[in-house]
């Protein structure tokens, strides 16, 4: 089992990465210690993982919600439904909230246990790769609105995090693929000998090799952690974190969320930010190329799909939150390892690259 320690004062948690942690009852029992425990979690995933993890802590209360499986369910609803619960179960300040899913599951349960009665304790056990390595560290909680998207939320620090690898056994390998993107994403943003391990390493991570899998698993969370622990709340560093976000957006806006997974769509995103980063000079299109060709292995597509217009893309970035006075904010890379926060770009480069479907490396 390795540990992450997320650096953050007296919120300082642990992340917890192993192959078959949610069999360590002595483990869970120590990090759970609540007399009074919620677990959230979903159609899906409750039934495949609830009894054990309960079983472990059968002398205690436990209520469990379980909700339909999907994005469309992180709302203010759902918010509702478990602060119902709670109530009708009369769970105490002491309580703690268990988050068993993935992110959808993480980000609503850590919001629910950052409101009920003005917050209470919580324990993501992230079920995704997507979950494993980014929504369940940070503290971010959010639930989505008609009009906007995690646009209600706060910040709430879990007091751990248990990602159990054995189960991403049961995860369907798009959602696997969805989490590598973002794993790529972290030795594009810094972490130039990370992004070499998975130029030889990839395939293994895909297969389920446990090594493998946890050294990635590891290295995402410390890299995304230090981030976090340097900049909480996003008022600068953390912005790196949206590498390929800003286009990937665009693209999930102008196809209608929900057409693409997340990371299928920042995967094309960070494909044009090398694209665009190799037009500017700023990035050899060798590197953009091996950006490419590594998104490419991980089963992701690496342009927008066809169909979308660069204006629609253009109208769609321009709504993003991170924008300062009208221009749109990019990261952009030196390197695969060296990116930075930028909008002092010529405009028609952005378009170029939102047109163009070729590298600039060429095929
Ligand atoms: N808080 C943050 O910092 C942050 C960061 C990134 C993403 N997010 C949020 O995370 C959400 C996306 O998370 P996600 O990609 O995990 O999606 P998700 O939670 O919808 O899970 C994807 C699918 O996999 C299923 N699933 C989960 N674990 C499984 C398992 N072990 N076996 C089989 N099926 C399983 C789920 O039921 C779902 O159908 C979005 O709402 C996004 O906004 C938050
Ligand atoms: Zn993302």
């Amino acid at each position: 089992m390795k540990e992450v320690i997320v650096e953050l004062g007296e919120r300082s948690y642990p992340i917890l990465i192993g192959s078959g942690l949610l069999s360590e009852r002595e483990l869970i029992r120590s990090l759970i210690p609540a007399r009074q425990v919620m677990v959230v979690t979903n159609e899906t995933v409750g039934p495949l993982y609830s009894a054990q993890l309960c079983d472990h802590i059968k002398d205690r209360e436990i209520r469990e919600v379980r909700l339909p499986d999907g994005e469309a369910y992180k709302t203010l609803a759902s918010f509702e439904t478990l602060m119902s619960a709670l109530l009708e179960a009369r769970f105490e300040r002491g309580c703690c909230i268990v988050a068993l899913g993935g992110g959808v599951i993480g980000d609503l349960a850590g919001f629910a246990a950052a409101c009920y009665q003005r917050g209470v304790e919580f324990v993501q056990m992230p079920t995704t790769l997507l979950a494993q390595v980014d929504s369940s560290v940070g503290g971010k909680t959010a639930v989505n609105h008609p009009l906007g998207k995690n646009m209600i939320g706060a910040f709430h620090q879990p007091r751990a995090v248990i990602a159990d690898l054995d189960t991403l056994r049961t995860l369907p390998s798009l959602e696997l693929s969805a989490g590598l993107a973002e794993i790529i994403k972290y030795g594009l943003i810094d972490d130039g000998e990370f992004f070499v391990w998975l130029e030889s390493n990839l395939e293994r991570v895909m297969a389920g090799d446990v090594e493998a899998t946890t050294f990635a698993v590891e290295r995402s969370c410390r890299d995304k952690a230090r981030i976090v622990a340097l900049d909480e709340r996003e008022g600068g560093v953390r912005a790196l974190l949206n590498l390929g976000h800003t286009f990937g957006h665009g693209i999930e806006h102008a196809l209608g969320y929900g057409e693409w997974l997340h990371g299928e769509a920042v995967a094309a995103g960070m494909c044009m930010a090398a694209r665009m980063s190799a037009r500017l000079g700023l990035m050899s299109p060798t590197d953009a190329r091996r950006a490419e060709t590594l998104i490419a292995r991980a089963g992701l597509p690496t342009s927008a799909p066809t169909g979308i217009t660069p204006a629609d893309m253009l109208a769609a970035m321009q709504l993003d939150k991170k924008n300062r006075g009208g221009r749109i904010r990019l990261v952009l890379m030196r390197s695969c390892g060296d990116s930075f926060l930028t909008d002092d770009y010529p405009v028609e480069v952005l378009m170029e690259t939102l047109g163009a479907t070729e590298s600039p490396a060429g095929g």
